[in-house]
């Protein structure tokens, strides 16, 4: 019996009520946009300092903005896949919740329907005053990089980079999801960056499934790690969420 097999019929059993679910950038690798760490990915060909980081921003913030442009361009021209469109109808539940919790900035999981997504990294279509804090949606097209705040001052992306604090309250509301999970699926993630990695530590009540065709460190403390593409494994685990859901026994 195959993996796949044995994660939809532990399911079916267990019939999860309270769904915690975590991403990355894998779970939009087939929707066409790319990953940071995986082959051809971000990180392999340009400097995580340069490009998301507070000081990168401060040495060259047209550089910064070129890069979020022609990603947000991407994200724009993308659509929701399989496993953004299935998470999304599991919201519905009388007693239960599922909360996708998402390091992307890419609004794929809204667009395709989910209402309660926690951005721990925040998101890539607003952008926010150095100066005064304010968040703005980024006006398309963007006139001129980089863009500037009415008071005068620099606006940057509002997403979160290396060596900045994550919203307190997003990540308290994504700890306590995780917490009182009676499932938690984690879908297309390297499990490298923090507090996101840390995350299947607080799952003490789930039966955890990791989703992702490659090894990573988060694989070994999942119950069932299926090597499979999203938009492959996630319709599969949500029919069977489905389906035990329906059954009156
Ligand atoms: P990574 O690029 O680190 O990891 C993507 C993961 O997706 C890898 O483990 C791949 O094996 C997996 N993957 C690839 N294709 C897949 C598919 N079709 N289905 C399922 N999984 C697939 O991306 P993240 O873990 O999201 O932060 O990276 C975390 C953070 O690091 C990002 O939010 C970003 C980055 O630097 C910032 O920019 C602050």
């Amino acid at each position: 019996m195959g993996l796949l097999t044995n994660a939809t019929q532990l399911i079916g059993d267990q019939r999860p009520e309270r769904i915690a679910i975590l991403t990355g950038a894998g779970i939009s690798a087939e929707s066409g946009l790319s990953t940071f760490r995986g082959t051809g990915g971000y990180w392999k060909q340009r400097k995580v300092e340069d490009l998301a980081s507070l000081e990168g921003f401060e040495r060259d913030p047209a550089v910064v903005w070129t890069w979020y442009e022609e990603r947000r361009a991407s994200m724009l021209a993308a659509q929701p896949n399989a496993a953004h469109r299935d998470l999304a109808t599991l919201e519905s539940h009388p007693t239960g919740y599922c909360k996708v919790i998402t390091q992307n900035i890419d609004m794929l999981h809204t667009r395709a329907g989910s209402n309660h997504v926690l951005e721990l990294h925040g998101n890539a279509f607003r952008a926010r005053c150095i100066r005064e804090e304010t968040i703005v949606a980024i006006p398309d097209p963007l006139p001129n990089l980089p863009p500037h705040c009415e008071c005068g001052a620099l606006l940057r992306p509002d997403v979160v980079w290396f060596g900045e604090t994550l919203d307190a309250r997003i990540v308290a509301m994504a700890s306590t999801a995780v917490q009182m999970a009676d499932l938690f699926l984690i879908i297309g993630t390297s499990g490298f960056v923090s507090p996101a990695c840390e995350m299947v530590a607080l799952a003490r009540k789930a039966v955890i499934v990791e989703i992702n065709p490659e090894e990573t460190p988060i694989s070994r403390a999942a119950h069932i790690a299926l090597r499979l593409p999203a938009a492959e494994a996630v319709p599969a685990i949500v029919k069977a969420i489905h389906a035990s859901r329906s059954r009156t026994d």
